[in-house]
């Protein structure tokens, strides 16, 4: 039985999450695998996407553990567990708007938008979310199934009304309910569970996919980690995209494009739809 509750944290990687390496066009291997990725999608009407942080980072959103990430930045002991959000919400809340600027300024990167041309094209099916920025929403997925919720919205701790985030006013910190009740981000912190919709949903499309894309995301936190793995099980070629090798390079990866997602998705596209 898969563990509903967000657990994991993993150790900063070696990278830096702005410096994006040169993504090296004409390496053989680089364009070999590229176009076994792309026939791999060509071939297939049953592609899933698995992203994470990592997939957002070339929209100027740091990931999580990467130089430069959040969790060097913020203690995840202190700012992303469910107990720490209910003992000092008004700290927690002051990395959560500084977060939630830069999300609302941040839009989506060729990788999110090659996502949505691949939906377009009928090629895939749906994406299956670790991130809470919208982003591929905005790039025009219709089918995102959100693993850790979204910060597009709050809801009160104490009665449960719901707010659309563009509804609530930010002039002080915790932002309150009518009932004067302390507001929460939709999001899965740890020590949370799954929503329980998302999961079924992500469990499903990934027992059913034949190509899932795994992209931008270290792969260590459980149970959204375990999702590629069910892939895996029921056959489908796992293809990771990430800057370096991941707990699933070697393993339950098929293959890995090492580089840049907006680059690496840029050229998966353009070999599909002979733009190069
Ligand atoms: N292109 C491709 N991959 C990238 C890029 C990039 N431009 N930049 C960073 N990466 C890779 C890193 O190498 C790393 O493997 O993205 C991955 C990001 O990993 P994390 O920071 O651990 O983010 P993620 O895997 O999404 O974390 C999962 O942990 O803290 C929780 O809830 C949070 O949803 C998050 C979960």
């Amino acid at each position: 039985m898969v563990p509903l509750f967000p657990v994991g944290g993993g150790n900063p990687n070696t990278h830096s999450a702005f410096a994006i390496p040169h993504f090296k066009r004409g390496d053989i291997l680089t364009d070999n695998l590229i176009r076994k990725t792309a026939q791999a999608i060509s071939r297939s009407r049953k592609v899933v996407a698995f992203t994470g942080a990592g997939i957002s980072v070339e929209s100027g959103i740091p990931d999580f553990r990467g130089a430069g990430g959040l969790w060097e930045k913020f203690d995840p002991a202190e700012y992303a567990t469910i107990e720490a959000f209910l003992a000092n919400p008004q700290k927690v809340w002051a990395m959560l708007k500084e977060m939630g600027d830069l999300l609302e300024s941040s839009r989506p990167n060729a990788a999110h938008r090659s996502l949505a041309r691949l939906e377009e094209m009928g090629h895939l099916r749906s994406v299956i979310t670790q991130n809470i920025d919208h982003l591929h929403q905005e790039a025009g997925n219709k089918r995102v199934i959100e693993y850790h919720g979204s910060h597009k919205n709050l809801i009160c701790i104490q009665c449960g009304r719901r707010y659309p985030k563009e509804e609530v006013k930010f002039e002080s910190l915790p932002p309150r309910c009518a009932c004067s009740g302390v507001l929460k981000p939709t999001v899965v912190f740890f020590g949370e569970p799954i929503p329980w919709g998302a999961h079924l949903q992500a469990v499903e499309e990934a027992r059913n996919c034949e190509v899932m894309l795994v992209i931008g995301t270290s792969a260590v936190v459980s149970p959204a980690c375990d999702i590629p793995v069910l892939a895996k099980k029921a056959g489908a070629a796992i293809v990771e995209i990430n800057l370096e090798e991941t707990a699933l390079t070697g393993s339950v990866s098929d293959w890995i494009l090492k580089g840049p997602a907006g680059r690496i998705m840029q050229a998966v596209m353009d070999r599909m739809t002979g733009a190069e």
